[in-house]
């Protein structure tokens, strides 16, 4: 009997992977790495230092010289960045915007894989990104490849945003998320695919609850 397995959430923007791998991983006792955040945290550094974002060389040397790192707290997972809390400055709608060009990058995920893949080892994990079922994490027991529609995701979104008091018009969310999800699709190098031995899962007519629910359920039978 398997006692801790790893759960691969992958997917297009605003599809609710982090409120649901949070809550999965919760009620495992297992860890969540958000590993949208790891990238949106380099987009910070590039941005604030200025740095060419079309250099595949420049970005990654930069990545290189960076520490990354997530820790659970009780109000959520915490990013630090080179030390500093920048939990709630990767949401900005700047690195957002410029978040899929830094990722396309090969020099950037060659390195953010191999520390994905460190953070996983040996443990139970809930991992939610583009890649992971495909790249990542490979032999993952559990795949989900979580989407809803692009209009309900940006309804989503903008109640999210709401609540931090960000106040982007609905449909500049909607041809945000749609742009987003065009780049990471269309990429190179680990594009946003669902893997072939991935379970789709629609969330649009879900609450997150019953999102949770679907994918605890399946988790149960992988662990039986
Ligand atoms: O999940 P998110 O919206 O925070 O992710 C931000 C961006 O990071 C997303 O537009 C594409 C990129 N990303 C990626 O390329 N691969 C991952 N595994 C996770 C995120």
């Amino acid at each position: 009997m398997t006692t801790q397995i790893q759960i691969a959430i992958d997917g297009p923007a605003a599809a609710g992977k982090s409120t649901i791998a949070k809550i999965v991983a919760g009620r495992l006792g297992y860890v969540y790495i958000d590993t949208g955040a790891m990238y949106r945290a380099i987009t910070l550094k590039a941005l604030n230092k200025g740095i060419d974002l079309s250099s595949n060389e420049k970005i990654g040397a930069l990545l290189e010289s960076t520490d990354i790192d997530l820790q659970p707290s009780d109000s959520g997972q915490l990013v630090f960045l080179d030390g500093d809390n920048v939990t709630e400055a990767i949401r900005s709608q700047a690195v957002t915007a410029a978040v899929s060009e830094i990722s396309a990058h090969e020099s950037v995920r060659m390195q953010m894989a191999e520390l994905q893949q460190r953070l996983a080892e040996g443990r139970g994990v809930v991992m939610d990104g583009r890649d992971i079922g495909t790249h990542v994490l490979p032999a993952a027991q559990l795949k989900v490849f979580m989407s809803a529609s692009v209009e309900e995701r940006a309804r989503r979104r903008f109640a999210e945003n709401g609540l931090r008091g960000i106040e982007t018009p609905l449909v500049e969310l909607q041809a945000e998320i749609a742009a987003r999800d065009k780049m990471d699709s269309e990429r190179k190098v680990a594009p946003l695919k669902q893997a072939e031995d991935a379970i789709y899962l629609d969330t649009t007519e879900l609450s997150i609850e019953q999102a949770a629910d679907e994918i605890l359920a399946l988790a149960e039978e992988r662990l039986s």
